[in-house]
């Protein structure tokens, strides 16, 4: 316990005695945060311009530390970079590394900025760059599914309300649901990335500072739009942490939604699906077993983001302004959705690719379920017929078919007159699913027009997409 040990510490002046070991153990991030460094190098670049600009630093020296930050982030890169523990975190690793390289300049970069405002920025840009990463998977997934639905206009399925066969929708339509939802959750992220791409860099410690830095031009060197306006604020605020995370939720929600419905086509009383081979495992014991172990793990991977949201909703909930070393567990939950949700993005993208349909089942589902029941209702109350009496009549044709395991589209002219002679030769049409689906072509239905309205719309965002990119 010697006064040189406490002295090891970049904050040791004050202190007599060595830090307890499972005190050095248990308040150590750095095993976790090490993965900032590229940003934490990033700002401190831009500190150090701006220090420079601003006469408090000499050329010279920002010139020096520019350099060593450079070699750093080549070791780093390089895995030759080592970790120290008793460090504590990414940012006293970097910096005493830097101190070690190029000696006095080194000690001088901490000027007029405090580890809060500094792991604030790092890790706004460390989000930032995530969340840029999630819209990339979410626009190549919206692609896979216009894709897939431009395959299927034509390809009919129950639609289900209750998961009961309601309505003959196209499966384009059905895909089609999903690419909205992702749309919807691209625009979420981009509308986070708004609060989340503000610079922090000059609130320092919680109070601002003295020195007469220029937090406008740090946040130009690391490129972000926004500058801060209260210090403590500043230093304090995890929203975009969480208002991220809860991005992630909804995206996560939407996948585990379309894992559902992928692990129910998938089993043979649907058969709407065939899962690719590749994207399916089999049982140890059962041979004949092919299982949609993908879809039910997003499915489960769900509820790990979830907890993410949950334990930073918390971990934020009864601080009291402004840094508390709570906040240092800020950053694991982000790591573990991110990771998460971008192999999910991505894995899905991939499987829906080459996910087998078998319209022959979905047809011969359609054809057992009645979905052409309100067709025929609706045709009735065209020729004059009251709704209810419609229904009446209609409920009555159904038994009558479902007893001879026939469809209504199997019926004679002659046995659907026996339950209203208001039917004529034309009911026939009526009864096509095909035609079924195309007659609702009012905005936003199934029918082909309006679906295809919706691929072209779709298609020209991701072309506007790449071209801004
Ligand atoms: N490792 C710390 C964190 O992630 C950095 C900030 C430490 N600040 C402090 N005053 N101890 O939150």
């Amino acid at each position: 316990m010697s006064r040189k040990e406490a002295a090891g510490k970049l904050w040791g002046g004050r202190f007599e005695t060595a830090t307890n070991r499972l005190v050095e153990d248990y308040t150590a991030s750095v095993q976790a945060d090490r993965r900032l460094a590229p940003q934490d190098i990033r700002g401190s670049m831009a500190h150090a311009r701006m220090l420079g600009r601003q006469g408090v630093l000499r050329p010279e020296d920002v010139e020096a530390i520019v350099e060593g930050l450079r070699q750093v982030e080549a070791e780093v890169a390089a895995g030759t970079f080592v970790w120290r523990d008793e460090l504590e975190d990414v940012h006293m690793n970097i910096e005493a590394r830097l101190t070690e390289l190029i000696g006095e300049a080194g000690k001088r970069l901490h000027t007029g900025r405090s580890r809060n405002d500094q792991v604030a920025l790092d890790f706004r840009l460390h989000v930032d760059e995530a969340l840029a990463q999630w819209q990339a998977c979410l626009a190549e997934l919206i692609d896979v599914l216009v894709h897939r639905a431009a395959e299927h206009v034509q390809t009919l399925l129950p639609g289900c309300t209750h998961l009961q066969p309601a309505q003959p929708v196209s499966l384009a339509q059905h895909l089609l649901a999903y690419a909205w939802m992702f749309r919807r959750d691209f625009d979420r992220v981009s509308d986070a990335r708004k609060r989340v791409r503000i610079s922090p860099l000059g609130a320092a410690a919680l109070a601002g500072t003295t020195y007469p830095i220029d937090p406008g031009m740090v946040a130009r060197e690391v490129g972000f739009p926004g500058v801060f306006t209260n210090s403590m604020d500043a230093v304090a605020d995890r929203d975009f942490v969480m208002e991220s995370v809860f991005c992630a939720s909804v995206i996560m929600a939407h996948l585990s939604r379309l894992c559902e419905e992928l692990i129910l086509w998938a089993n043979p009383a649907f058969g709407f699906v065939r899962l690719p081979d590749a994207f399916a495992t089999g049982s140890s014991i059962m041979p004949q077993k092919k299982n949609p172990d993908v879809a039910e793990l997003m499915r489960g991977k769900t509820g790990r983001v979830y907890g993410d949201l949950t334990a930073l909703l918390t971990l934020v909930k009864g601080l009291p302004l402004t840094y508390n070393r709570d906040l240092q567990e800020d950053k694991e939950p982000f790591f573990d959705t991110d990771r998460t949700v971008s192999a999910s993005l991505r894995l899905m993208a991939a499987m829906m690719a080459e996910m087998g349909f078998v319209p022959e089942r979905m047809l011969a589902m359609l054809r057992r379920g009645f979905l052409n029941a309100t067709e025929l209702a609706d045709y009735l109350v065209g020729k004059g017929l009251a709704f209810r009496d419609a229904h009446h009549a209609v409920g009555r044709a159904v038994a009558f078919a479902e007893a001879q395991e026939r469809g209504l589209e199997d019926l004679s002219l002659e046995e659907l007159r026996g339950f209203s002679l208001l039917i004529t030769e034309d009911v026939f049409s009526v009864l096509d699913y095909h035609q079924a689906v195309a007659r609702r072509a009012a905005p936003g239905g199934t029918g082909d027009v309006p679906v295809r309205g919706q691929i072209a719309d779709l298609r020209a965002w991701l072309r506007e997409l790449r071209a801004s990119l």
